[in-house]
């Protein structure tokens, strides 16, 4: 595996995978690297001929109060576990090689962020789908894969390729979760220990929600209760939105219909957990 800090270094490794005729896969991450992370390397691995990763935590999406400076970090590890996982070209740029002077052009997401994270995170969607950009124009891929974790992420990335015709397909993955159905994430490592007994709670009352939907609850309302409810009894965390809309346009709905996501925030003492689950009401889940 290559491993490369340079903007040049990954044109010449994109360069010459473009001539030998390869397909390009590429991972986007942010690093310290766990399985829901592998997952999407190990399907890259299987799609295409080249598999590029980028680990670059990204400081145009974290917001002033956010954990941008204690963002975990690894490197060594990563490259070990990325190398592991079948990555040809791990991409770890310094902040400065991705943002070498002020953009003379700004992004803004239009639509999709006005719900869920995007209402506690201003701005936070548009400094993902910029340096996204980025990474795309920069791999290459023909190819790309996003964790469905990050529901609201995913409907972002997707207006932004079919918006503005990007020639990428991006790739969903399923979440890939503790044996106790919390799903794998990088900030898990801030919870306490009697946090990490409560939070698989988050996927259960989820889990809950869906099931009063797929047996015929049609009132969204009662759906988001019962969730919240259950949340609240049994995740001991606060409770910071719960929401059913429509996916991955995020419309709010009259009835439960269609094809929807139930997704949730909660806020431990230092960590702040997603979860999500979509489905449809016409074919359970
Ligand atoms: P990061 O949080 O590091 O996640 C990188 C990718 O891994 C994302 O597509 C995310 O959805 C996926 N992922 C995280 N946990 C997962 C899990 N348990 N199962 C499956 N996939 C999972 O998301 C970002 O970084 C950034 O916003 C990024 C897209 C890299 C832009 O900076």
């Amino acid at each position: 595996m290559k491993v490369v800090k340079t903007v040049a270094e990954l044109k010449d490794f994109v360069r010459a995978e473009k001539n030998a005729g390869h397909q390009i896969g590429l991972v986007p991450t942010m690093g310290f690297l766990h399985e829901g992370h592998l997952a999407l390397a190990e399907k890259a691995r299987k799609d295409n001929d080249a598999v590029i990763m980028s680990i670059f935590v990204n400081p145009l999406q974290f917001g002033p109060n956010e954990d941008f400076e204690r963002y975990p970090r690894d490197v060594e590890r990563d490259t070990k576990l990325a190398a592991a996982a079948g990555v040809d070209c791990l991409f770890v740029p310094e902040v400065e090689e991705m943002y070498p002077a002020p953009s003379v052009v700004t992004m803004t997401v239009a639509a999709r962020t006005d719900k869920m994270c995007g209402v506690k995170r201003p701005g936070h969607f548009d400094g993902v789908v910029t340096v996204v950009t980025k990474l795309f124009h920069l791999a290459q891929p023909d190819k790309a894969y996003f964790g469905l974790k990050d529901a609201q992420q995913f409907a972002v990335i997707d207006g932004l390729v079919n918006s503005l015709n990007f020639p990428v397909e991006i790739i969903g993955v399923e979440t890939i979760r503790e044996e106790d159905g919390l799903a794998k994430s990088s900030r898990n490592v801030y919870l306490t220990e009697e946090e990490r007994i409560q939070a698989p709670y988050l996927q259960k009352a989820l889990q809950l929600g869906v099931q009063s939907a797929v047996q015929g609850e049609k009132s969204t309302e009662k759906v988001i209760e019962r969730t919240i409810s259950y949340l609240q009894e049994h995740a001991g965390a606060a409770v910071d939105y719960v929401e059913l809309l429509s996916y991955p346009e995020l419309e709010p709905l009259e009835q439960v219909q269609g094809k929807m996501v139930l997704a949730a925030a909660v806020n431990y003492s230092k960590a702040r957990l997603i979860d999500n689950i979509i489905f449809n009401v016409n074919e359970g889940r």
